[in-house]
C-alpha cells in the first residue's frame, strides 16, 4: 500500500484529479463527508487529507510515502525528503510587500512580519540587511498597516489581498509551485511504484504546458 498525503483544499482536489488520471483512482474520496483517509486496496493506494503545511512532516517521518507540498513550505522547513517533480500548479510568489510609498532607511533595523521566518531571514542575510523578525500566523497584511512592521514577507497569488489593503509588492523573493515529494526510505523500497506515479504525473504536467 502506498500512502499519499494530499493538501486539504482546492489545490489538493486538483492534485487528486491528476493521481486519478494516472490510474490511481479512489472513488470514495469524492463522497461528501468529513473522512480524512481513503483507500483503494485494488490499486494499492491510501490517500489522506492533511493541512497543506503538514504534508512535508508526514512525508519526512514516513507516515506518508509521497505527498504534494508547496515550494514555500519546503524552503521554510527544509524537510529531509526527495523532491521528485514540479507539478506546475498552485503557482504564486514569495514577496516582500509593504505600503506603496515605503522607503527603506538602511540606518534602521527593518521590522519584518511573516509566517516564513526562515525564508525571510535567509533573504535579508543574503542582502546583509539587519532585520527584526515578527512571527505571525495569518492575516500578515495587517502588520504594516498598524505599524507592527515595516514590511511583510508573504505569498502573493492574485495580488488581491495586497491591493484591497493598499499594499504593494516591493520585491519578489522566489516563484512558488506545488511539488511531488517522497520519503527517502520509501523511495528506496518502493522505487518502482513511486517512479511510475511520478512519471505519469510528469506526462500530465507536460501536457498542461
Ligand atoms: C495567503 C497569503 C495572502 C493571500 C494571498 O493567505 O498569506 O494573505 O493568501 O493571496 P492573493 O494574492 O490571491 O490575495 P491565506 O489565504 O493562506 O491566509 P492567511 O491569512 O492565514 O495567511
Amino acid at each position: 500500500m502506498l500512502n499519499i498525503a494530499l493538501p486539504k483544499g482546492r489545490l489538493g482536489e486538483k492534485v487528486y484529479a491528476m493521481f486519478e488520471k494516472a490510474g490511481y483512482e479512489c472513488p470514495s474520496i469524492k463522497e461528501n463527508n468529513r473522512k480524512l483517509i481513503f483507500e483503494n486496496e485494488e490499486k494499492g493506494v491510501r490517500y489522506f487529507w492533511v493541512k497543506p503545511s503538514d504534508v512535508a512532516i508526514y512525508v519526512e517521518r514516513g507516515a506518508a510515502d509521497i505527498g504534494v507540498a508547496g515550494k514555500d513550505i519546503l524552503c521554510e522547513y527544509e524537510p529531509d525528503i526527495y523532491e521528485l517533480l514540479d507539478l506546475n500548479m498552485g503557482k504564486c510568489r514569495m514577496c516582500v510587500a509593504g505600503k506603496k510609498d515605503f522607503y527603506d532607511d538602511t540606518d534602521r533595523t527593518l521590522k519584518v512580519a511573516t509566517k516564513f521566518v526562515n525564508i525571510a531571514s535567509k533573504y535579508y542575510a543574503s542582502l546583509s540587511r539587519d532585520i527584526d523578525i515578527i512571527k505571525l500566523n495569518g492575516s500578515i497584511e495587517i502588520a504594516p498597516i498598524l505599524g507592527l512592521s515595516d514590511v511583510i514577507v508573504d505569498i502573493v497569488e492574485t495580488g488581491t489581498t495586497l491591493k484591497e489593503n493598499d499594499l504593494a509588492v516591493l520585491e519578489t523573493i522566489m516563484p512558488i509551485s506545488a511539488r511531488l515529494i517522497a520519503n527517502k526510505v520509501s523511495f528506496k523500497f518502493k522505487t518502482e511504484e513511486i517512479e511510475r506515479i511520478a512519471e505519469s504525473l510528469g506526462t500530465q504536467v507536460k501536457n498542461n504546458d
